[in-house]
């Protein structure tokens, strides 16, 4: 695996997959890889004859009393992995390639990126996008894997591809859990154990709430139930809401709909999402 820290080295190496005349596929993350993101860059290879990943820890999509600071980086770590999965480059920018003096675009994918997380938490989604079209800009991918774990994330880089006619093929692949059922993420590490345990309290009151409302059951009755379980559980709750699968807004009469979810325990932000059938 090559390792590329400069935009040169990058376009090089870009250019010689592309003049070969070979399929990128392209894995984008902030790093301290878990299995989550192994299931992305296995999906890449199945997908592209060359897979890219890059790793930024994007200030951008930090609010100032989030945990740009803390965030776990472990490079080392996440390129033995990569390597071990095969991977053919790994572009790790420093911020001030990515982000050199005078860069003044911001990209703003109004709607989607509105409610729920983009409301929680004000300015995101603008650093996500921002920082996902200049990766596209930088890579040239012919295809993207992002988790679903990141369901709102999916749903506005969809919209911003189809908005800013990129022509890159966008695949979500399904979040991966650990035994328990808590999605995995970088931020897990966080979690003491007693609220580690705790946790399986999100992704089972979205089962309840899936269940019941697939029954045919009140959805706000059911909602407002697993409010007051996660609450119980020591949950300190963004949001637990139904929503339109594509646009995340209100869920619409025969449209595809998700159950979203995000709650704090033991300052710790978890986000986790399922399907209604
Ligand atoms: O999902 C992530 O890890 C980040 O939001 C992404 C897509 C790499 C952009 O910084």
């Amino acid at each position: 695996m090559q390792t590329v820290r400069q935009l040169s080295d990058l376009r090089d190496a870009v250019s010689g997959f592309r003049g070969a005349g070979e399929r990128i596929a392209f894995v984008p993350t902030m790093g301290a890889l878990h299995d989550g993101h192994m299931a992305l860059v296995a999906a890449a290879k199945l997908a592209g004859q060359r897979v890219v990943v890059s790793i930024f820890v994007n200030p951008k999509q930090f609010g100032p009393n989030e945990d740009l600071a803390k965030y776990p980086r472990k490079e080392q770590a996440d390129s033995r992995m990569l390597a071990d999965a095969g991977v053919d480059l790994l572009w790790v920018p420093p911020v001030e390639v990515m982000y050199p003096d005078g860069h003044s675009t911001n990209i703003s994918v109004s709607g989607v990126s509105e409610p729920l997380d983009g409301a929680a938490r004000p300015g995101h989604f603008d650093g996500v996008a921002t920082v996902v079209a200049k990766l596209f800009n930088q890579v040239k991918p012919d295809i993207v894997l992002f988790g679903e774990k990141d369901f709102q994330q999916l749903a506005v880089i969809r919209r911003m591809v189809a908005d800013l006619d990129f022509d890159i093929e966008v695949r979500g692949v399904p979040t991966q859990r650990d035994d328990d059922g808590l999605a995995l993420s970088s931020r897990n590490v966080y979690l003491p154990a007693e609220e580690r345990a705790a946790a399986v309290a999100l992704p089972r009151a979205l089962g309840v709430v899936a269940k019941a409302i697939e029954k045919g059951e009140d959805a706000e009755a059911a909602l407002a139930a697993a409010r007051a379980s996660l609450e119980a559980a020591g949950f300190e709750i963004d949001y637990v809401e139904l929503a339109d699968a594509e646009t995340l807004g209100a869920p619409v009469a025969d449209k595809p709909r998700r159950l979203l979810a995000a709650a704090r325990i033991a300052g710790t932000r978890l986000i986790d999402n399922i399907a209604i059938d």
